[in-house]
């Protein structure tokens, strides 16, 4: 976990000029959501929300489409709905926590816009998530830490990192705002 260090651009070159997506990415109850709607409302852009896509492209919430149709399916219509969502210009978009693992979202993501990785301790997680029942893969706190660390990787490879932790969303939007120079 980088929670000590700097917030940080790591692809500077994206980060000049309003991109014209935006992407929020981090692990479950990092606050992509919320953040993500704020940032749209203040840009005046669309926000999506794709784990909302998938469930209203499904018919079902997300528990039911890993209980009946498992992971790999999710996986698949994630990775579908993504590249159907960046064909719109002046967005903000949400991924669910695992999105971005996949290296080919990754490049989605990087040939359509930013990525801005919320980044939270493990701590932090546990404390927002408790035991919510809506998240498939939240089966227990060990479970959850091993994801987390297995997913780092992943999302250092984000263009910019904010320490999401222990700030209100709305500094979080100007911080993101700032760095993007929006
Ligand atoms: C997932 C995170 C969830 C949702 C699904 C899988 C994950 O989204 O996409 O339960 O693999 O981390 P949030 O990160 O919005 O909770």
């Amino acid at each position: 976990m980088t929670q000590s260090t700097q917030s940080a651009i790591r692809n500077p070159q994206s980060a000049i000029g309003i991109p014209s997506r935006i992407f929020l990415v981090g692990f479950m109850g990092s606050g992509k959501t919320t953040v993500g709607r704020l940032l749209a409302e203040r840009l005046g852009r669309r926000f999506i929300d794709l784990d909302e896509w998938i469930v209203e492209r499904a018919g079902k919430s997300i528990s039911q489409i890993f209980a009946e149709d498992g992971e790999v399916y999710f996986r698949q219509l994630e990775g579908e709905l993504l590249r159907d969502v960046v064909k719109e210009p002046e967005l903000v978009i949400s991924l669910g926590g695992g999105a971005f693992v996949s290296e080919i979202n990754r490049r989605v993501v990087k040939e359509h816009g930013v990525s801005v990785w919320l980044d939270c301790t493990f701590d932090v997680i546990l404390k927002r998530l408790g035991d919510a029942s809506d998240r498939p893969l939240n089966t227990s706190p060990d479970r959850l830490r091993e994801l987390l660390e297995s997913r780092l990787p992943s999302y250092s490879q984000a263009d910019v990192r904010i320490d999401a932790g222990q700030v209100w969303p709305e500094r979080l939007v100007d911080e993101i705002m700032q760095i993007l120079r929006c």
